[in-house]
């Protein structure tokens, strides 16, 4: 695919990128400044025929970008989330769309279990209290906490990702029960099927976001789940910071309303509101899910492997549209 011109959004992987710049005709936007950047696509728009590009934040293939590209044919997702990308677009102009799905489930479903025992057991509160030298202060005290295991998970989305996490909380003995848009038409003998998401969270100790984001799904948190959750309830959510209504959820944290939450994901990240910062039963992660050495390498491979497909015009591996 040497000849393939290749845009590069953002800073991403370093493998990835030493490959594309090793294997096609790499492009970097970040090469121009930012209020340059039109005029750099513009310079460029003849050889851009791919473009590649994250999940978070930062991501990008709106329609505004589409339309800078008219010799564009292929979207690349570094990430299984592609809800940043004009999918309508894509299908008007005959745009190939592909993600990451799989590589990084085990991931994202590992620190969704690592978030809820995080907040339930106040890890990282824990780890200030004993930096802070406060163990020794209070003569080797330290409060208690809520148990994990055994509590009643409620997850949103039973897709790969939600079903990796419902498989692991098993082992904690924790029952599961999980909403979904569309039934699915497989039956989960050990997981409790609930119709509405404020069934899910009024049934659930935990609550966890693992559905992917479009128009159903955004704001799928509401006030009413939240309220549904209750004071002693922890929210944890891996999906995307639009899932929830996130004034809601700051508000909530801080009033005593929701427990908890453990975070991967924000509404304007990598802005995260200040409110949260100083919460204690609140843990921060940096939309990190996908972000180890195994998967981030397993994820580039495969973004690989799809642009070599295309234009090889062999089928896509894992194709969106
Ligand atoms: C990351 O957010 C992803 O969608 O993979
Ligand atoms: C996508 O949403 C997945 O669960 O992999």
């Amino acid at each position: 695919m040497e000849s393939l011109g290749v845009l590069l959004l953002h800073p991403l992987d370093t493998y990835l990128e030493q490959e594309l710049d090793r294997r096609c005709r790499l492009l970097r936007l970040w090469d121009a400044p930012l209020d340059r950047r039109g005029e750099f696509l513009r310079a460029h728009a003849s050889s851009i025929r791919a473009v590649v590009t994250g999940g978070g934040s930062g991501g990008g293939g709106d329609a505004a970008l589409i339309d800078a590209l008219p010799r564009l044919e292929i979207i690349a997702c570094y990430a299984v989330g592609f809800d940043r990308v004009d999918l309508t677009r894509c299908r008007e102009r005959g745009l190939r769309v592909t993600n990451t799905p799989g590589v990084l489930t085990d991931d994202v479903a590992d620190l969704a279990v690592g978030l809820a025992i995080a907040a339930l057991r106040r890890i990282p509160h824990a780890d200030r209290y004993v930096r802070a030298g406060l163990w020794k202060a209070n003569n080797g005290h330290y409060g208690l906490t809520t148990q994990f295991s055994g509590k009643r998970v409620g997850i949103i989305g039973l897709g790969r990702i939600g079903l990796a996490i419902a498989k692991r909380v098993e082992g904690f003995g924790c029952p599961v029960s999980y909403y979904q848009r569309t039934r699915q038409q497989q039956a989960y003998p050990n997981y409790t099927y609930l119709p509405t998401v404020v069934q899910l969270a009024a049934d659930s100790d935990v609550l966890v976001v693992a559905c992917s984001l479009n128009e159903q799904s955004h704001g799928i948190v509401s006030r009413e789940v939240i309220e549904a959750l209750g004071p002693r309830g922890v929210l944890v959510n891996v999906g995307r910071g639009a899932h929830v209504d996130q004034p809601e959820l700051v508000a909530a944290l801080a009033e005593g309303r929701l427990g908890g939450a453990g975070l991967d994901v924000f509404e304007a990240e990598p802005d995260v509101p200040e409110a949260l910062m100083a919460l204690d039963n609140v843990v921060l992660a940096p939309h990190m899910g996908s972000g180890t050495r195994e998967t981030r390498k397993a994820m580039s491979d495969l973004v690989l492997a799809n642009l070599e497909a295309h234009a090889l015009s062999k089928p896509l591996l894992t194709p969106v549209v």
